[in-house]
């Protein structure tokens, strides 16, 4: 692969707001240096039936405001296959497309990782999905925006939750992870945060029983992170009812809303250095990496070191949430 004019731009997987800022960013930037950008269609599903299109400037004009991805995005069980994969290589040669940016989360990258081991493509990953699960960077794009949702939506459940004296499960994304729940918890002041990082052996549910989260208040509100290791908001409401039948459970799963709205500023700012910082990337030779910001300052994360889960949410939040909740 010879000197790069011209990149190819896709979102995949599920959207996450601060996508649009991204793509903006990587655009303009792209233009800036006198390259050329085709904006490829539905993800990696794009890239298979050849839905690309030529950019211009004015492509992504007004919306860096807007929530979810003028490029759509899919889940594409196709790329997965090495014939799928081909017929994404033989597209995008044929629209002359030498380098492409993915923006999207574990799985665009997994598509991407694979995709770099079979052709000679540079390929830079910006992250972008509400779960915060990328390792090597502190924040993903969207995880900020969905944080001030979940903040929103709980601070709305408080007000009738302390009315009635119920105890609240509020059901949150995060995949495998428990980040929202657990910055969530702390950002509402919930009681407690049931994620699957902490189960250690303990019954979450059963110490928080008998911790008495009762004894200052006559309700309390604990975010829960989807995960069939948790039980999820359902599961857990499920066991209170059979187990502690002392307390009034609701159940509140704010499901797809969180992956809504219009971007916070910290993630319109972190989509604008990130796709800015992507073609700087590709423009340094760098390939296969995800760009990310760790302290405050740009990093190139290989692919498999942002697909490693090492990264782990802060053990002191966790008892943070406990401290604060007495
Ligand atoms: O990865 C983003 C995410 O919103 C996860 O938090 C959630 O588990 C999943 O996507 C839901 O996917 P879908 O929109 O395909 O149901």
């Amino acid at each position: 692969m010879g000197t790069i004019k011209c990149i190819g731009i896709l979102t995949s997987g599920g959207d996450a707001p601060g996508m649009n800022a991204a793509i903006r960013a990587v655009t303009r930037t792209a233009f800036y240096n006198g390259w050329r950008v085709k904006g490829i269609m539905r993800g990696y599903k794009g890239l298979i039936t050849g839905e690309i299109n030529e950019f211009r400037s004015e492509s992504v004009s007004n919306i860096i405001q807007r929530g979810g991805t003028i490029l759509k995005t899919a889940r594409c069980a196709e790329f997965k296959t090495p014939e799928g994969r081909r017929a994404a290589y033989e597209n995008m040669r044929a629209a002359e497309i030498d380098a492409l940016v993915v923006i999207g989360g574990d799985g665009t990258i997994t598509g991407a990782r694979a995709f770099a081991e079979e052709f000679d493509v540079p390929i830079v990953g910006l992250p972008g999905t509400i779960d915060n699960d990328l390792s090597g960077t502190d924040s993903t794009i969207g995880y900020d925006t969905a944080l001030n949702t979940i903040t929103d939506a709980v601070d709305k459940l408080r007000d009738t939750a302390t009315s009635h004296e119920r105890l609240f499960f509020v059901e949150v994304m995060g995949h495998t992870a428990g980040y929202l729940a657990l910055n969530g918890a702390i950002a509402t002041g919930a009681e407690a945060a049931i994620i699957p990082e902490a189960e250690t052996g303990d019954d979450q549910l059963k110490t928080l029983i008998d911790n008495g989260f009762r004894k200052s208040k006559n309700s309390a509100i604990v975010l829960v992170a989807e995960n069939p290791v948790t039980g999820g908001a359902m599961g857990l409401a499920k066991r209170v009812e059979e187990e502690f039948p002392q307390y009034d459970a609701r159940v509140t799963i704010l499901g797809h809303l969180q992956r809504g709205g219009s971007p916070t500023a910290a993630d319109r700012i972190l989509a604008s250095r990130l796709g800015a910082a992507a073609i700087e990337a590709l423009k340094e030779g760098q390939r296969n990496v995800m760009v990310g910001v760790r302290n405050g300052e740009t990093v190139y994360v290989p692919f498999t070191q942002a697909l490693s889960h090492t990264k782990c949410v802060r053990s002191s939040n966790i008892e943070l949430v406990k401290i604060l909740s007495i």
